[in-house]
């Protein structure tokens, strides 16, 4: 697994996946993985298990048709049909499903996902998506996370575009995606995916799917690093809990004019010198680590209370 997760990024080794393209620039990585590894991370039949076995809950399954987004779960409650035949008869007429947080129903796929996010050190997480022949896709988007989108069977045209309006380099994650707000300016290049590619997006970066004449199944690993900000929050809460300088009021009023902001404002500089010298990633660093534990903990848990569900009935 491990083999694999470092292998996304081509022959190259990850610190200079890492120091290179990585949160700058999209790319192929064309057959990353040979077509047997990429059919061995996830198929059909692992998505139908995950659909139709036990603690599956048809909510986090979406239904796209023409640029519509559905829940499988509103659907199968007016249908009144089982999750699996909604969805096999959805893809009969062009529907594309995409399965979120697939890794915590397919104990293979969570090793994979823990795997990844230990060798790129970010929270990962892994949604499939599974489009039929012919069909439309998705229209212009960015993300909030980075993603390794990785092919496991058949093919996908993608577009990524080269701007657009009021972009934003790595928007964090209270920036929300807006058709309006954003619409793509300029060139875009087309490229096609195989199984065993995979593609790199920065979080931000602009893109589009369109099928192509066969079937279509990816994995999105979705990557969350730990940023420079995420760690700033992280200490200053961590140094407020020893320093009361940090959690008392910051002096001004409503009425209050430009001197008082002066005031506040040097105030505020040299508390921050000083904090400046205290700040120790460390602190964010295990916390981190013991986070990642964790999940990986807790998804193993996913599978094993679905196991007991299955032998007990
Ligand atoms: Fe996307």
């Amino acid at each position: 697994m491990y083999r694999l997760a470092s292998r996304l990024v081509g022959p190259q080794d990850v610190s200079a996946f890492n120091a290179g393209p990585r949160e700058r620039q999209t790319v192929k990585f064309e057959g990353a993985l040979t077509a047997e590894e990429a059919a061995g991370l996830f198929d059909f039949n692992r998505l139908q298990q995950a659909i139709s076995g036990p603690g599956a809950p048809a909510a986090q399954t979406d239904v796209y048709r023409v640029e519509n987004l559905m829940r499988l779960s509103d659907i199968i409650k007016k249908s009144g049909t089982s999750a699996l035949t909604a969805i096999q008869d959805l893809v009969r007429i062009g529907c594309t499903i995409r399965f979120r947080d697939v890794d915590q129903y397919d104990r293979d796929l969570a090793g994979f996902a823990r795997s990844v996010a230990e060798t790129y050190a970010a929270d990962a997480q892994v949604n499939v998506y599974f489009t039929p022949p012919g069909q439309n896709g998705f229209p212009p988007h960015f993300d909030n996370s980075d993603a390794f989108i990785i092919q496991v069977a058949g093919s996908k045209n993608w577009l990524i575009h080269s701007d657009y309006t009021e972009s934003q380099e790595l928007p964090g994650p209270d920036v929300d995606w807006d058709p309006v707000r954003f619409r793509p300016v300029g060139p875009a290049t087309p490229l096609i995916l195989h199984a065993g590619d995979v593609l790199y997006i920065p979080r931000g970066v602009m893109h589009s799917a369109r099928c192509t004449d066969e079937a279509s199944m990816h994995l999105t690993v979705s990557l969350t690093p730990l940023t420079m900000l995420g760690v700033l929050e992280m200490e200053l809460r961590r140094l407020a809990a020893e320093d009361v300088a940090l959690r008392r009021r910051v002096p001004w009023s409503v009425a209050g004019g430009a001197e008082e902001a002066a005031a506040a404002k040097r105030q505020l500089r040299k508390l921050l010198g000083r904090l400046g010298e205290k700040v120790n990633p460390s602190a964010a660093f295990e916390e981190k680590r013991a986070n990642l534990a964790k999940a990986a903990a807790s998804q193993s848990n996913v599978f094993e209370e679905a196991v007991a569900t299955m032998k007990a009935r």
